[in-house]
């Protein structure tokens, strides 16, 4: 399904862009982990590689464009072509507009939205030599909002009209441009917020409780949908906004 493809995988050292790394190579992708936690990004690229797949890891801070834009290249050198960048670093810092700081305001737009626009901006003439594609990872929380999440649905909801533009301004030159919205995803990130919350066994029960499938998503099931949009089998799908959520959009 993914023969011959190259996927860039932003965040990809764990969670959520690690699990859509491995049913991507799956697949027959070959696969650039780029992540700004050089502990955990090589054993990504060992896992990997020890399941046959051809992987590499190249350390990237996505909201630095110098080390975007080496990162590009550094793929290009390996594999020489791009197919597909999927932008899905990311961090979540619980609070509202009453204690959300202006540092963590920043800090959390640079990575969640600045760092798209960067990692597109490098990457899209690559795709645009292979009429390859942009898969952005938002959240049913760009779709519905959240509590105590002001930054973060705030960047979010600006991937899905990020998506939405870029869909527009990159058909005439062959590139689709879709996103993911997924529900909760049992992740590192997710662990983290459920520790933020003033009762995390309660917080953990209430989530759970509000999916109408009566769980939440493991990494797979949202690599089988960016795998879906990464592959020719969706041609002719671009700008949507894909729920991946057990329904949890429909009552939440
Ligand atoms: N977990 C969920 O329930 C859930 C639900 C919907 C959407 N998402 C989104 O999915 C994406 C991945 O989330 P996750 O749960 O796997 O998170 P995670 O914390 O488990 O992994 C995030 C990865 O992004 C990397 N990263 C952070 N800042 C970076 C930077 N500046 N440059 C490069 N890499 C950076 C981290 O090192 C980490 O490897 C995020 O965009 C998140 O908002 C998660």
């Amino acid at each position: 399904m993914l023969s011959d493809k190259v996927v860039i995988v932003t965040g990809g050292a764990k969670g959520i862009g690690l699990g859509c790394a491995h049913v991507m190579a799956g697949k027959g992708a070959s696969i650039v982990i780029a992540d700004v936690d050089r502990g955990t990004g090589p054993h990504a690229q060992s896992d990997l590689r020890r399941a046959g797949h051809q992987a590499i890891f190249v350390p990237t801070d996505v909201t630095r464009a110098d080390e975007v834009e080496n990162m590009v290249q550094q793929a290009v050198n390996r594999f020489g072509h791009i197919d597909c960048l999927l932008n899905n670093a990311g961090t979540h810092i619980s609070a509202t507009v009453f204690d959300q700081t202006e540092e963590e305001w920043n800090r959390l737009l640079d990575i969640n939205l600045k760092g798209y626009f960067l990692c597109a901006k490098a990457a899209l003439p690559h795709l645009v030599d292979r009429c390859g594609s942009i898969i952005n990872m938002s959240s049913m929380v760009g779709l519905v909002g959240q509590s105590r999440a002001t930054a973060y649905a705030a960047s979010k909801g600006g991937i899905v009209a990020m998506t939405k533009a870029m869909a527009l301004d990159l058909a005439p030159a062959g590139v689709r441009v879709n996103c993911v919205c997924p529900g909760w995803v049992q992740t590192p990130l997710v662990e983290d917020w459920f520790k933020q919350q003033p009762d995390p066994d309660q917080a953990r029960e209430y989530i759970y409780s509000v999916h109408p499938m009566g769980r939440i998503a493991t990494v797979e099931e949202v690599g089988e949908a960016v795998a879906f949009l990464a592959s020719d089998a969706a041609s002719f799908i671009t700008g949507v906004a894909l729920p991946v959520d057990g329904g949890v959009t429909l009552g939440y």
